[in-house]
Order: structure tokens, then C-alpha cells, then sequence
């Protein structure tokens, strides 16, 4: 079997190879938007393994799967023999001998630990309940095409302790920004991930409050209370979280030319007020299109084209 890279969370690049890939998805979409043809996976195929809902991520893989000349499979669990119990590492062998690249989306973030300990092909993950490494991606290629690099630079996290913080807190390491936090007791990040992260490099101030975490940032950012997986649990965490919406009063304690971020799907009057996800520091719609260039760039670092 060959010795394949994968990409589950950031901790798989190094910091100069996100640098490149990120300088990379910018070049990349200036070719897409000046009509320049850049196929540099002509006749290559990516299986897409989707065990969750999506829009963007389905969308901009896709997508960007023909942009760059391949081909892209879209294999929900619900039509496939892995959701009717086929074992993952026999799945991981079949579908990795015929297609060049996967990407997976699903809860449990040792299925895509498995699925690649078995795959001859890299593995992307495309979001598990742990991380979405590759939205952090597609928003700091984001803060970068706005406000130069985001080294150094204050990120608040306001809200869950959820996939996307672990993917901010991993994000520090490779991009390094420092990340200041602040979610309510009971919501906190995973531990383990944490210190392990801070071992690594990472930069993170656990804040007591949302007007401590964001002061002196230059970037907010939050996402839904109730993950995919968690919809039960809506009307508990909207009392816990009640405090933690970002509205124009917090962020007028950030930075004045800070932006705002968030990963959608967003849900107005909870975590973020409509004035600010549709105001004028907000980048999300750049974020979103990004994923699309990002991940081309992605694509072709982990296939070595
Ligand atoms: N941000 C994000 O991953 O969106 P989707 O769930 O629509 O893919
Ligand atoms: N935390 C959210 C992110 C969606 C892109 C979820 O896991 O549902």
C-alpha cells in the first residue's frame, strides 16, 4: 500500500505547507474568476462519503472536483453498503481502489481515523462532531484576502465548544493566531485536544466572558448552538447560551475593523444578531466561496500535483 497523506485535522500540515496551500487557493481563484483553465486533476476521481447534511461542503468539493477537471462521486451513507453496516476498513479498501481521493463527513471522528488507517488514497475530512478543518481553511484564506497575514492577530471564539472551536484551537498551531474563548460553563472545548494543541504552539486564553474575549480582536467569530446531532437539545442550550449572542454591543468591544465569521448554516436572533451576520464587518458570504478554492488548493497538495 502506498503511504498516502491525509488531512483530518489541521495538525496534518505544517504551518508553511497552510501558508501554501492558502497562497495557493488565492491563485487558484483569481484563475477561476479571469476564465483561466487550471484542470490539474484531469481523469482523477474523489469519492464523497456524506453521513451528515451539507450544502457548502457538498457543493464546493464538487464543484471544485470539476474546476479542476476530475470527477466527484457523492455517496450518501443512507445508498451505500456502509450504512447498511459494511465494515468501515473494508469500505475504506474498496472505495480507495478505484477513486484517487476521499473526503467524508460523519460523527464519530475515529470512523475518518479509521477509514484512512485503510484507505491507499488521502483522506480529507470534511467535518466529524471532533473538527472541520477545512472551514478554518477557507476563513483565514478569507481574513488573509481582507487584511493580510493572520499571524499574530486575536480570533475570538464566542459560543459552543464545539467542532469548529477544536478546529479554531488547532488552526493557532498552524496559522498562528492567538484565539481567545468564551463559552458558558458545561460548553468548554475538549480537553485532551486543548493541551494538546498548547503543546504543540497553540496560542489560547480561556475567557470568563464574551466582552473579555473579544477585546483587542481583529477577528469574532461563532456558529450554532445545536450541532448537527444535537438538534434535542435546542431549547437547553439556547437558556445556556443566552448570553453569548454576538450583536453590535459586543462587537463594538472588538477591534473598529474587525470582522466577523461564521461557518453557516446561521440561525438570526441566536448566536448572531441579523444586524451583524448581514452588516458590514461581515465576511461569511467571502467564507463560503472560499471553500471552494481552498479546497482545490487542498486537493492538490494531498495528491502532489
Ligand atoms: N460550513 C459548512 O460546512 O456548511 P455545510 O454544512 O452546508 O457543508
Ligand atoms: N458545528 C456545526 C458546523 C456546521 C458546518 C455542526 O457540526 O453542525
Amino acid at each position: 500500500m502506498t503511504n498516502p497523506r491525509h488531512f483530518l485535522t489541521l495538525l496534518d500540515i505544517s504551518p508553511e505547507e497552510g501558508t501554501s496551500i492558502l497562497a495557493r487557493g488565492i491563485a487558484l481563484k483569481a484563475k477561476q474568476k479571469s476564465g483561466e483553465a487550471h484542470r490539474s486533476l484531469e481523469g482523477k476521481a474523489m469519492a464523497m462519503i456524506f453521513e451528515k447534511a451539507s450544502t457548502r461542503t457538498r457543493v464546493s468539493f464538487e464543484t471544485g472536483m470539476f474546476q479542476l477537471g476530475g470527477h466527484a462521486l457523492f455517496l450518501h451513507s443512507e445508498t451505500t453498503q456502509l450504512g447498511r453496516g459494511e465494515p468501515v476498513s473494508d469500505s475504506a479498501k474498496v472505495i480507495s481502489s478505484m477513486v484517487d481521493i476521499i473526503m467524508i463527513r460523519t460523527f464519530d471522528h475515529a470512523m475518518v481515523e479509521q477509514f484512512a488507517a485503510h484507505s491507499s488514497v488521502p483522506v480529507i475530512n470534511a467535518l466529524t462532531d471532533l473538527t472541520h478543518p477545512c472551514q478554518i481553511l477557507a476563513d483565514v484564506m478569507t481574513f488573509v484576502e481582507h487584511r493580510g497575514s493572520i499571524k499574530d492577530k486575536t480570533v475570538a471564539w464566542i459560543g459552543d465548544g464545539n467542532n469548529m472551536t477544536h478546529s479554531w484551537i488547532n488552526g493557532s498551531v498552524t496559522f498562528g493566531y492567538t484565539l481567545n474563548i468564551a463559552t458558558p460553563n458545561g460548553y468548554t472545548p475538549d480537553a485532551t485536544l486543548l493541551r494538546h494543541a498548547i503543546s504543540k504552539g497553540a496560542k489560547i486564553n480561556l475567557c470568563n466572558t464574551p466582552q473579555e474575549a473579544v477585546q483587542g480582536a481583529d477577528l469574532v467569530t461563532t456558529d450554532v448552538w445545536a450541532s448537527m446531532g444535537q438538534e434535542e437539545e435546542q431549547k437547553i442550550r439556547e437558556a445556556a447560551f443566552k448570553d453569548y449572542q454576538v450583536d453590535t454591543a459586543l462587537m463594538s468591544n472588538a477591534n473598529s475593523d474587525a470582522l466577523f465569521m461564521h461557518c453557516l448554516p446561521a440561525h438570526r436572533g441566536e448566536e448572531v444578531a441579523a444586524d451583524v451576520i448581514d452588516g458590514k464587518q461581515s465576511v461569511v458570504w467571502d467564507e463560503a466561496e472560499n471553500r471552494l478554492h481552498a479546497q482545490k488548493a487542498l486537493m492538490e497538495f494531498l495528491m502532489s500535483v
